[in-house]
């Protein structure tokens, strides 16, 4: 049985992990989201769960290890918000604890383990795994689902995509702009076009001397799905100017293109002009805020329907074919897996 959550309707939350995202995620529960409390942090740098529970004003206690946290009895739920290389270990644990888990992507680093947590999730029998896909909770890109399910564009033939940050971190390598950037398009055009990826070429671009040594940047990855709908994705991890999402999506009757968040136009010196937002969290804030909500929602009714292991393990998959294309420098087939019965009927792909 899945630990029984306390009858005042409220989920006691323990997460793992207080860099920049676990951070976010603290704050949203401490201040804007309902029917949540903090109980417990941990992360490998103490100092930084300590600070966390000072900054945010916690009732928490911190864990010294992110284990001890997850068998802790007054943790219902986790999120696990620290570096991908460790997610695997503690998404196992929290399964054989029998807790809800939400993990910030990836699910795993590796094909082994994404399939090692699937095979632990159906050997248990009930979903208690969510992946960290906010882009799924976008209200554009349910816009963008909607306007392609009731076959508003006709058939979709293209989409012209890019991922720009406006700087990387000066340890981020070329492989990592498809484990930590292209992920999201992975995942996300999955769930706009119920398709899958057949095969990819990573494409190098002419380097900016912005990026840090080392660091391949741009890059394209050219894309194909099942359906024969191509897909172009422009990764800029270093475009200076701001942070930009793009996705514009190419049909026989028409072309729609998600829109950049609203920001007040300045005229000022015979100019107008409009801020452009600098990082992710701003872009993707009401994503985020949803995404979590829902999660406590579906926590404390014992069902969870976000982003599932599947689309976790399908992107860590994709993933590792535009690695071998990027090394390879040419474009590599994706062989489709079938997705097991018990991730299709609580897939929000279908
Ligand atoms: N969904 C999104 O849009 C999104 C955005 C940013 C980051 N992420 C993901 O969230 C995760 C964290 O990213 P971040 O930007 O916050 O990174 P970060 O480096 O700022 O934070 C990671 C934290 O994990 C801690 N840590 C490392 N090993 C640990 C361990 N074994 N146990 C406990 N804590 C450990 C580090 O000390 C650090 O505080 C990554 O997997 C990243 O890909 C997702």
């Amino acid at each position: 049985m899945i630990k029984q959550i306390s009858g005042n309707k409220t989920l006691k939350i323990g997460i793992i992990g207080t860099g920049a995202i676990g951070q976010d995620h603290i704050k949203r529960c401490a201040n804007f989201l309902s029917g949540v409390e903090v109980v417990a942090v941990s992360d490998i740098d103490k100092k930084s769960a300590q600070n966390a529970i000072s900054t945010y004003g916690l009732d928490a206690k911190a864990y010294e290890s992110g284990n001890d946290l997850i068998q802790a009895k007054e943790v219902d739920a986790i999120i696990i918000a620290s570096s991908g290389k460790t997610h695997a270990e503690y998404i196992l644990s929290g399964i054989e604890a029998k807790k809800f888990i939400f993990c910030e992507k990836p699910l795993a680093t590796t094909i082994e383990e994404c399939q090692a947590i699937i095979e632990a999730e159906q050997t248990y029998g009930k979903r208690l795994v969510q992946v960290g896909f906010m882009r799924s909770y976008d209200r554009r890109y349910q816009e963008l689902k909607k306007i392609i399910q009731d076959k508003k564009l006709g058939q979709i033939l293209m989409i012209h995509a890019a991922h720009r940050n406006q700087e990387s971190p000066e340890n981020f390598t070329s492989e990592m702009v498809i484990t930590d950037t292209l992920i999201h398009e992975l995942d996300i055009f999955r769930w706009l076009l119920n398709d899958e990826f057949v095969t990819v070429s990573m494409i190098p671009i002419r380097k900016t001397s912005k990026a840090p040594k080392g660091l391949q940047d741009p890059q394209f990855a050219l894309l194909e799905t099942q359906s024969g709908i191509r897909i172009n994705v422009e990764l800029f991890v270093n475009c200076q100017y701001g942070y930009d999402i793009k996705c514009e999506i190419v049909g026989e009757e028409g072309v729609a293109s998600l829109p950049a968040p609203a920001a007040v136009s300045i005229c000022q010196h015979e100019k107008r002009y409009d801020q452009i937002l600098a990082n992710w969290q701003d872009w993707f804030l009401e994503a985020y805020n949803i995404e979590i909500q829902e999660f406590i929602n579906e926590c404390l009714v014992g069902k969870l329907q976000g982003p599932d292991a599947w689309r976790g393990y399908m992107a860590t998959y994709v993933a590792e074919f535009c690695i071998e294309s990027q090394k390879k420098g040419q474009e590599i087939a994706i062989p489709v897996l079938k997705c097991p019965d018990f991730y299709r009927s609580d897939n929000k792909i279908e």
